[in-house]
C-alpha cells in the first residue's frame, strides 16, 4: 500500500511537466498531417487518377506484405483498447475537467489517441482503394480485436505501462518504416511516403515515453527498475496478441502474422534485442546509483538480457510457408 501512495506522489510530481512534454513532442492539430494530405483528393477529377496509380502500383507487392500491412493497419485501428487501457493507469484522472481534477495526464492520453487516431485511418483508406484484400474480412477482425481487448501485463501501473509504451513505440517504428522500405523498392511512392510519415510520428512517441520512464527513474529509481524487469521477463507482448480472423478462435491469426512479418524482416526478434538495448542506453541503467538490493540484481538481469537473448534468437526458425489468410485473396487483383 505504501508503494502505491509512493507512485501516486510520483506521477503527481512528474503531471506538472506533462503540459511540456505535450508541447515538445505533440504536434498541434492545425500543424499536423492528415490522412487526406497522403491519399488522392477525390472532390477532383485528379483524384480518380491517384487512386488508379494506387491500383496499378499494388500489383507488385507480395502476399506477405499485404497480410503484414492488414494486421499493422487492424492493430492501429483496435486504438480504443489502448486508450482506454492509458486512460485507467493509476495517476490519471480525467474526470471532473472543470473542477480542475482532470489532469495532465488524462490530456496527454487523448491527445496521443488523436495522433494515432490518423494511423490506422490512412491505412485503412490506402488498403481500401488498394483493391487488394478483402475488406469485409479485415473489417471483421479489427472489430474482434476490438472485443478481446488485449493484455499486456502491466496491472493498472503506470512504471509497467510507460515501459510497454516506449518498447512498443519503437517497435511501430521500424515496422512502419520497414513496410515502407519494401513498398518504395517496389516502385510505391505513395504507400512508401505514408508508412515513413507515420513512422515518424511513433518516433516523437517513443521519446516522449521514454522520456516519461527516465523521470521516473530519476525520482523513484529502484521501483522503476523493478517495473522494467518485470516487464521484461514476463516479455513485451504486440498489442495485436489476440488478433483473429472471422470464424477463428481468440488470437489464433497472431502466429502466423508474425511469422510474415518476421520472413519480410519488417520486425524480429534482432529487432525486439536492439530496442531493449536502446533503452537500456538511453536510461542508462549501468550508472544508475540508489538501488536497493533487488534493483541492482534486476539491473544486472537488464544489462546481461541483450546478450542471452541473442544467443537464444540464432536458434529459432521461421517457418517459410507463406500461411493463406482470409484478408488477402490468393488471386489477385480483378
Ligand atoms: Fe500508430
Ligand atoms: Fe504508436
Amino acid at each position: 500500500m505504501a508503494l502505491d501512495n509512493i507512485r501516486l506522489e510520483v506521477m503527481n510530481t512528474v503531471e506538472k511537466s506533462v503540459q511540456g512534454f505535450i508541447d515538445k513532442y505533440l504536434i498541434p492539430v492545425e500543424e499536423i498531417w492528415q490522412p487526406t494530405d497522403l491519399l488522392p483528393n477525390l472532390q477532383t477529377e485528379e483524384g480518380f487518377e491517384g487512386v488508379h496509380q494506387i491500383r496499378e502500383e499494388a500489383k507488385e507487392l507480395g502476399y506477405d506484405f499485404w497480410v503484414v500491412l492488414v494486421a499493422d493497419m487492424v492493430t492501429e485501428e483496435a486504438l480504443p483498447t489502448y486508450e482506454s487501457w492509458l486512460m485507467d493507469m493509476e495517476g490519471v484522472e480525467q474526470h471532473d475537467a472543470s473542477q480542475g481534477k482532470s489532469n495532465s495526464w488524462a490530456k496527454w492520453v487523448r491527445h496521443w489517441t488523436g495522433e494515432e487516431n490518423r494511423h490506422g485511418d490512412t491505412l485503412n483508406k490506402y488498403l481500401y482503394l488498394s483493391g487488394r484484400v478483402d475488406m469485409k474480412e479485415i473489417e471483421k477482425t479489427t472489430q474482434h480485436l476490438i472485443n478481446d481487448g488485449f493484455d499486456i501485463g502491466t496491472g493498472r501501473d503506470p512504471y509497467r505501462n510507460f515501459v510497454y509504451t516506449s518498447f512498443q513505440e519503437l517497435a511501430t517504428n521500424i515496422s512502419h518504416k520497414r513496410v515502407g522500405q519494401l513498398a518504395k523498392r517496389k516502385g510505391n511512392k505513395m504507400l512508401a511516403k505514408m508508412c515513413n510519415i507515420i513512422a515518424g510520428d511513433e518516433m516523437r512517441h517513443y521519446m516522449a515515453y521514454r522520456e516519461f520512464v527516465k523521470t521516473i527513474f530519476e525520482h523513484d529509481p529502484s521501483e522503476m527498475m523493478l517495473a522494467y524487469v518485470d516487464m521484461m521477463k514476463k516479455k513485451i507482448v504486440m498489442p495485436a496478441q489476440f488478433i483473429r480472423e472471422s470464424g477463428q478462435g481468440i488470437a489464433e491469426a497472431f502466429e502466423n502474422f508474425s511469422n510474415a512479418a518476421q520472413r519480410l524482416g519488417v520486425y524480429t526478434t534482432m529487432d525486439y534485442i536492439d530496442i531493449l538495448k536502446k533503452l537500456n542506453d538511453y536510461w542508462e541503467i549501468d550508472k544508475m546509483r540508489d538501488l536497493n538490493d533487488d534493483a541492482e540484481k534486476a539491473r544486472d538481469y537488464l544489462m546481461a538480457l541483450p546478450d542471452r537473448m541473442t544467443r537464444i534468437a540464432s536458434r529459432i526458425a521461421v517457418p517459410q510457408d507463406p500461411h493463406t489468410f482470409k484478408w488477402v485473396s490468393n488471386n489477385g487483383m480483378l
